[in-house]
């Protein structure tokens, strides 16, 4: 979603604010800004609707690099796409300029109560915060008691990420975060403030993370940070293991091809990183083996994809581990919390470690004593620091807002948890060599996905996945997949409830993909198939090898069954690109997405 960048006594600040907010361009976002000052006081504030490319061609035209500035990626929760709602917003009398991760609950009681008689040109409540700094400012406040208080009144429940400069003072930047991620970034050579650290490696990787409450006061020889009772604290940097060609595209038209590419590296990465050479297991605390195995239950908590790799994680648990285990959508989850067992062990999966649902539910269940372990792929996330144990899932830099790599990733750290706690039956560090094989295998013939995606998909409106057991799961990323970038409405959903309802939106030529791993149920499955052929639908199946006929689309090799999800989801997300190539769209930023969801 929103992303921030800041830089102060660098030299040239403009360079570094625009590849910062291009670096963020993958989280979504529909309007961009920066305000740029030195030391002298000059200054220039330029937005634009839309990409940044088109901020960067606006603020190049202007002329003006500065030494210092704030820039900001919008993704529009108050207040529609424009000029005017984007960020940075202003004070009335152009002294303060502010950009803002996060929504102000309360902002229209604060408008009412302080800002009688200010003319607000915006419709956000980002503007609401910055006329209140001015206001307490001109009521003879310093600028860091008058940020202080303007956070002081917000609603409990607002989180937010702040980054001001004072147009009086306009190489320091004041930073403020809660429940929303904040970096200040160090370097010889100046200082930076960013949402995410990736934005800001080309300046340095030396970043402190702020906690909640946290107020920052950042100059370009030093750094000033105040918890959240106001003390100074000292907190160490730590050094970001990032190589920066892991954030490019290099030769790849798109993002997600590249990391559906990178599913076979990934798996072989995670392989290593929890298996010794003997093949037994590594990585994963006795703390935290100990206390699962203490729970009479599991209650994995995620959204989107990561909640679609938790039904599938489920079965791992349950037939290895051998404890009973429920999946959870996290903004249900939240607001409506089911009946607990006795002893509950909570299981946060996310690739971002942001996602705001997920982030509420940690929250509750802290404030109910249970334990939490987060699985996440960005590490010093909100959702690893604020859990008890956090386990790398280990998939890289995921950019592309279609979640690819990061769900093979989820699931294959699952599969190693629950090995750790129970027993597969068979030898899992040789399976999942296999798997990487597999993987590569399948990407290695992408061309064949082309043709069905461009075949199938190309003018249709609506498509669906089914299957049945663990492929019911597959087919919910499956048709999410599918749906987010093509915009083919897409459903998928366990083949059994066919002829309940969903049958008869069956037409001649309905694209009806399925998903056939499971021998248990692959004679029902091909029934269903059958039966949607026979009312017209265009029936494409993908089918492991043991069970494939004559006349499926596309082969899977065979790998033990429980883990052909791996392979089975592999085929949906090339025949999700291809199609979404052939409607001649943005494979890697759909309309209205974000990358990380950190509102709820
Ligand atoms: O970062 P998270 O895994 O917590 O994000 C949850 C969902 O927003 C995410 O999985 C989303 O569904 C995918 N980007 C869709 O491809």
């Amino acid at each position: 979603m929103c992303g921030i960048v800041g830089v102060t006594g660098v030299g040239d600040a403009l360079p570094y604010l625009l590849q910062g907010l291009q670096k963020l361009e993958y989280r979504g976002y529909d309007s961009a800004g920066v305000y740029l000052t030195d030391a002298s006081g000059k200054n220039a504030l330029i937005k634009e609707k839309g990409r940044v490319s088109k901020l960067a061609e606006k603020a190049k035209a202007h002329g003006f690099s500065g030494t210092a500035g704030i820039a900001h990626t919008r993704w529009a929760t108050h207040g529609n796409v424009t000029i005017e709602n984007a960020h940075p917003q202003k004070s009335a009398d152009d002294r303060f300029f502010l950009v803002h991760n996060g929504v102000i609950e309360n902002y229209k009681e604060l408008t009412e109560t302080y800002l009688q008689g200010v003319h607000l040109v915006s419709e956000t409540d980002t503007e609401v915060a910055v006329q209140l700094v001015d206001k307490f400012s001109k009521d003879g406040m310093s600028t860091p008691d008058a940020f202080r208080k303007m956070i002081s009144l917000l609603d409990g429940n607002s989180a937010y990420g702040f980054l001001l400069v004072d147009h009086e003072d306009p190489e320091t930047l004041y930073v403020a975060k809660k429940k929303s991620p904040l970096l200040v970034g160090v370097s010889d050579h100046g200082n930076a403030v960013t949402s995410d650290a990736a934005a800001m490696i080309d300046l340095t990787k030396e970043f402190i993370e702020l906690r909640d409450g946290d107020m920052a006061i950042v100059k370009p020889k030093s750094v000033v940070i105040y918890d959240a009772a106001g003390e100074e604290v000292n907190r160490e940097p730590f050094t970001l293991e990032i190589d920066p060609e892991d954030t490019d595209k290099g030769a790849y038209p798109y993002y997600m091809l590249k990391e559906i590419d990178e599913q076979a590296v990934v798996a072989r990465n995670i392989s290593a990183h929890y298996f010794d050479e003997d093949g037994n297991l590594q990585g994963i605390p006795c703390a935290v083996t100990d206390t699962i195995q203490e729970a009479d239950r599991l209650y994995i908590v995620a959204a989107g994809t990561s909640y679609h790799a938790g039904l599938v994680g489920k079965r791992y648990f349950e037939q290895w581990a051998k404890i009973p285990t429920e999946v959870h959508i996290a903004s249900e989850f939240a607001y409506d919390q089911p009946m607990l067992s006795e002893k509950p062990f909570f299981i946060f999966l996310s690739q971002s470690g942001e996602t705001a649902d997920s982030r509420e539910v940690l929250d509750n269940v802290k404030k109910q004593g249970y334990p939490a372990l987060t699985l996440a792929n960005v590490m010093n996330s909100t959702l690893t620091r604020e859990a008890d144990f956090a386990l790398p899932v280990l998939a890289g830099p995921e950019i592309a807002v279609a979640s690819t790599k990061a769900y093979t990733a989820q699931v294959l750290v699952q599969a190693i948890l629950a090995a750790s706690l129970g027993n597969p039956g068979f030898d899992l560090k040789a399976e999942l060599a296999k798997v990487a094989v597999e993987i590569q295998a399948i990407t290695d013939e992408k061309e064949s996905f082309k043709k069905i995606a461009e075949d199938a998909l190309k003018d249709q409106h609506s498509a669906f996945y089914i299957g049945r057991g663990l492929d019911a799961a597959v087919a919910l990323e499956a048709a999410l997949k599918l749906k987010e970038i093509s915009y083919i409405q897409t459903e998928g959903f366990a083949a059994g409830e066919l002829k309940h309802g969903t049958i008869s939106l069956i037409e001649e030529g309905t694209p009806v993909f399925a998903l056939l791993t499971q021998s248990k149920t692959a004679g029902l499955l091909r029934g269903e198939v059958a039966q949607v052929a026979a009312r017209g639908a265009n029936t494409i199946v993908f089918a492991s090898e043991d069970l494939a006929k004559e006349g499926d689309a596309f082969v899977l090799p065979q790998v033990n069954e429980l883990l052909m999800p791996l392979l089975a989801v592999i085929p949906a997300q090339l025949v999700a690109y291809y199609a979404t190539l052939a409607r001649g769209l943005d494979v890697d930023r759909p309309r209205n997405l974000a990358k990380s969801v950190t509102v709820q």
